[in-house]
């Protein structure tokens, strides 16, 4: 699945978040996700199905525009950066990026992909898109072998019949 774009259409916030949440039920740490879409495109909404899925809290999830981070425990530690207001990457060192992928726990970036060269390339990319007020195309785009692995496994657990409802 490396290279090739996965795309859904989900019809409501909380189908979005039931899409995010198979990835956060099947990570096993160290993943990278950055998030692509416009003001109001779904993610955040994304970031809170994830953190739910990985076993933490959701309900606290909203964007941390100016604070850069909000960290959420649960199976999997879920660090949830939003780096529109952030001018270089060096910021994001200075928060730790590399250092807690390498220690197994998760982070997602929204607005991510301005850094893409400095960025691990197996990571996964998800671009959500407007269709119409309650409807967004999430894109899936895996970087690499080992998040091509890992969607496949998330995709999967999402489909299966009889899965949670949301
Ligand atoms: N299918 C859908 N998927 C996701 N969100 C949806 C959907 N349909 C409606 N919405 C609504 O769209 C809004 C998405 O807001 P959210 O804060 O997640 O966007 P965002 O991309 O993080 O925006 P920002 O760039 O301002 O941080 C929410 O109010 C959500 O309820
Ligand atoms: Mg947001």
């Amino acid at each position: 699945m490396t290279g090739e774009t996965i795309a859904r259409c989900t019809e409501s916030a909380a189908a979005t978040e039931a899409l995010a949440a198979a990835l956060g039920a099947t990570a096993d740490g160290g993943e990278l996700v950055v998030l692509t879409g416009e003001l109001g495109a779904g993610k955040t909404c994304f970031v809170r199905g994830f953190v739910r899925g990985a076993g933490g809290v959701a309900g606290e999830v909203r964007s941390p525009s100016f604070t850069l981070l909000h960290t959420y425990g649960g199976t999997r530690t879920v660090h949830h950066f939003d780096v529109y207001f952030t001018p270089n990457f060096e910021d994001l060192r200075r928060a730790d990026l590399l250092p807690v992928l390498a220690a197994g726990d998760v982070a997602l970036l929204e607005w991510g992909e301005r850094f893409a060269p400095q960025l691990p390339a197996d990571r996964l990319t998800v671009t959500l898109e407007h269709v119409a007020p309650e409807v967004r195309r999430v894109s899936l785009l895996a970087g690499g072998p080992r998040t091509a692995a890992w969607l496949e496994r998330a995709l999967k657990a999402h489909d299966r019949p009889g899965r949670e409802s949301a």
